[in-house]
């Protein structure tokens, strides 16, 4: 086994072992540092701790290489659907025709709400954030669909409660949607592949017969897949940090899409299709944009823009980059923020700030544009996020806890507190 050495000031404090991982990284394995020598490591935003060990997803952040289970996602976008990949994600391989068949029937089988999960919809007002709705409801899943004893079968209890939470969380999101544009609700169709039935949900109308649009239902296959999973990003993290205190698989997805919702994660969507409007209707030039969000003055950042694992272009932002031209030339039109997109990209690409800090557009940059030809709103972009992620996020929690060397989460601090002090009767207090 390799080992490290750790040295202070010239004296050997302690030597690390050293974990190599299957493709080869390395990491210095310091669960007994404290215990063994009183030192704890300092990381915040935790950019150089690896807090599990996964089988789940590989990404190369230098090479700009991601892989769900070992197969590349440029693969996976083409010859698998969504349903095919949460597959993967969950049970860890592709399935085959019968496994696929009888997935589909447990994921149409779980697509209802409960009467009474229904009636919550009416008590929102109509400005809620669609990500605020859902989810609230996915963490009520556990009061409706109480997780039955695992220890009874567990593989088939398991594979139920993720099936209801695909399938209802689709249904939840595209209500939540009727709900904020006051259109009554349209059920879950056994008919329809599982992207057609969102859409089939979202956009069906009294007056006019709808049916899905192929492409729009195909590129909604390939976002689903594009945001399936992406190790272990902020809200990854805080769905296994939920599980391992052993709380529910819904409460742990729950807090999962409250971390998404943040602009610096998977609400930049939303931000950057509000930012190109803004500047598309303040006139601003690009130049001077670019020199914003250069500014440390100015909290203005160029959203869409950099990640904390890719210094190279974002393997989803390439993907999602020519799905716009596929799905706006289906529609035979273009897109004045697609324009402007591109433009922005170009200038920052070519400044030195955005060289120097290998700033990217990563897979918010471009998947907003595709979302807004397809009809949906800009607050459900992050909400469609959600729905992609969710099989990474199941796959994270159930793989947490089969782990053997899992844990609950509990790091240290580095205290910046007052010294111990005397409480003083109130009247002698300051
Ligand atoms: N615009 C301007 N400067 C930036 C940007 C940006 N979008 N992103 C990073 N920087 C600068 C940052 O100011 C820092 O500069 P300096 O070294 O001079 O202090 C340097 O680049 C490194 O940035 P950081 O904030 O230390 O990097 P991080 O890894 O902590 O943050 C990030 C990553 C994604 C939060 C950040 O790049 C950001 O805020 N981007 C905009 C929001 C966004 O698009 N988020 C979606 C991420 S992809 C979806 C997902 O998987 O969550």
């Amino acid at each position: 086994m390799k080992k490290a050495e750790i040295f202070i000031n010239g004296d050997k404090l302690y030597e690390v072992p050293v974990i190599i991982d299957n493709m080869g990284g390395h990491s210095l394995d310091i669960t007994n540092l404290r215990k063994d020598t009183g030192f704890i490591t300092y990381d915040p935003g935790f950019g150089n701790t690896g807090s599990c060990r996964s089988s789940i997803t590989y990404l190369d952040g230098e090479k700009g290489i991601l892989q769900y289970r070992g197969y590349p996602i440029e693969d996976l976008v083409e010859s698998c659907d969504f349903v095919e990949v949460a597959y993967l994600l969950v049970h860890g391989y592709l399935p085959n025709l019968v496994e696929r068949r009888k997935y589909a029937d447990m994921l149409n089988q779980h697509s209802l709400l409960h009467p009474q999960m229904r009636d919550f919809f009416k008590n929102y007002p109509d400005h809620s954030h669609p990500m605020s709705i859902l989810a609230a409801m996915s963490v009520s899943l556990q009061s409706f669909y109480p997780e039955i004893d695992l220890a009874e079968d567990p593989e088939k209890q398991m594979d139920l409660n993720v099936t209801r939470l695909l399938s209802k969380m689709r249904t939840i999101a595209a209500f939540t949607y009727r709900k904020l544009i006051g259109m009554d609700f349209v059920n879950p169709n056994y008919k329809y592949s599982y992207c057609e039935n969102f859409l089939n949900m979202m956009f069906s109308s009294p007056v006019k017969k709808y049916k899905a649009n192929p492409v729009h239902a195909k590129a909604l296959n390939k976002l689903l897949i594009l945001h399936a999973d992406h190790e272990q990003n902020c809200s990854t993290t805080a769905v296994r940090l939920i599980g391992s205190s052993e709380a529910n698989l819904y409460a742990a997805v729950s807090a999962g899409i409250c971390a998404l919702w943040g602009p610096r994660h998977g609400g930049a969507n939303q931000a950057v299709i509000e930012m190109l409007q803004q500047i598309l209707e303040s006139g601003e030039s690009l130049e001077k944009i670019v020199e914003r969000a250069k500014d440390k003055d100015d909290p203005f950042r160029l959203m869409g823009f950099g990640h904390r694992v890719y210094k190279t272009y974002d393997p989803r932002a390439k993907i999602a980059r020519s799905m716009c031209d596929e799905v706006l030339a289906d529609l035979g039109t273009s897109d004045p923020l697609l324009d402007l997109a591109v433009k922005l990209e170009e200038v920052a690409l070519n400044d030195s700030y955005f060289i120097e800090r290998n700033l990217y557009p990563n897979v918010d940059f471009y998947t907003g544009i595709i979302f807004r030809a397809m009809g949906i709103p800009t607050n459900m972009y992050t909400v469609m996020f959600a729905l992609g992620r969710l099989p990474g996020w199941i796959a994270h929690y159930l793989e947490w806890n089969h782990d053997p060397y899992e844990k609950i989460g509990r790091p240290r601090q580095i205290y910046t507190g007052p010294q111990p002090k005397k409480v003083l009767p109130i009247d002698q207090r300051e």
